[in-house]
């Protein structure tokens, strides 16, 4: 029982805008960004699609569409899939790859701040797969994600920045956004609980976590695909047969620090509602293994 990295039963954060582009707004200046003075403004709306025309540190004006993402894993302790996959700067596997993290461990920068509250939570409730630290994996992460919201430029923060604020300020978000999804209760308040005797259907998800965010999120799945299992020989279903990723996406009203957002379908920019098999008892939602629950 000394393993500190075990998980509470949850899904894990993740919170990221799409469509990463580098460099934002060089020249910004680090003064009058109170953001309570303005209206909040929708991103991805006409009103966010000028940077010119509002400031870029209290509207999100590149991508703002906000995802976040939450992992169902049943060894929380040292399995061997690396995350969070893809591994590309927009999330879709055509995109950039994510450069490699190679600053220090993320963990290290939020005790001078007094975040070790938030760092106690982050190690409680964002863990990182196995093979990799826990600081470093955050460090991927803001390095995947946060760079590409206007509203984390340094500048933003005034002539007060404390070194790495914007970091802090970024999983606080993540953390404000992931408390809001509790993904697993609206799960087992539909009796839907981890099995590692019966299986599921994608309807069993799709519903309660549809209406439990008020928009539809991308259900992920891992595993072998359907038709090269067993049961499912000779079936032209080839989706995946593990659940393990929910994805849900916001349009967000001014900065997303302000955590105020607008649920959007997962399919509000085209694309797939999930890649996991649709045959009615094709799905498993493992059990955790012994000891990866606190
Ligand atoms: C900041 O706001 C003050 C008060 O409106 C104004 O006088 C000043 O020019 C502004 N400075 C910048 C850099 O926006
Ligand atoms: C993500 O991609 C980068 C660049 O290709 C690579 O250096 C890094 O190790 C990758 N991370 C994972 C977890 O695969
Ligand atoms: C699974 O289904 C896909 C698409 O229907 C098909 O292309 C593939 O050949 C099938 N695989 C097996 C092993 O049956
Ligand atoms: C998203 O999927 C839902 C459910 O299948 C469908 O009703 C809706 O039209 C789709 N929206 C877009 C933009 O494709
Ligand atoms: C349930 O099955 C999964 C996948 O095989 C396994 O990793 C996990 O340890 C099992 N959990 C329990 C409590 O047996």
């Amino acid at each position: 029982m000394a393993n500190t990295r075990r998980h509470i039963a949850a899904f894990a954060p993740l919170l990221f805008a799409q469509q990463a582009l580098a460099g934002l707004y060089p020249g910004l200046s680090n003064l009058n960004h109170t953001c309570s003075l303005v209206d909040p403004v929708l991103s991805c709306s006409a009103g966010a699609s000028d940077p010119r025309a509002v400031d870029t540190c209290c509207t999100e004006t590149f991508g703002g569409l906000v995802l976040a993402t939450q992992f169902w894993n049943t060894y929380t302790g040292f399995d061997t899939t690396p995350s969070p996959t893809p591994n590309t700067t927009t999330g879709t596997p055509e995109g950039p790859p994510v450069p490699a993290w190679r600053g220090a461990d993320i963990g290290t920068f939020l005790a001078p701040l007094g975040k070790l509250d938030l760092l106690a939570w982050m190690n409680e409730h964002w863990v990182a797969q196995p093979g990799w630290r826990n600081g470093d994996f955050w460090g991927h992460e803001f390095g995947k994600h946060a760079t590409c919201y206007s509203s984390f430029d340094v500048e933003c923060y005034g002539p007060g920045y404390r070194e790495h604020e914007e970091v802090a300020d970024f999983f606080e978000t993540a953390a404000a956004f992931h408390r809001r999804l509790p993904t697993w209760s609206w799960l087992e308040a539909s009796g839907v609980r981890p099995s590692n005797a019966s299986t599921f259907s994608l309807g069993d998800f799709a519903r309660p976590l549809t209406q439990g965010f008020g928009a539809i999120p991308y259900i992920g799945c891992s595993g072998p695909k359907y038709n090269t299992t067993e049961a499912g020989k000779g079936s032209t279903d080839a989706g995946y047969t593990v659940i393990n990723e929910i994805w849900y996406y916001y349009h967000v009203y001014g900065r997303v620090q302000r955590q105020q957002g607008l649920a959007v379908d997962a399919n509000i920019t085209g694309g797939r509602l999930t890649n996991c098999a649709r045959t009615p008892g094709a799905l498993h939602y493992y059990e955790r293994t012994a000891g990866s629950e606190v």
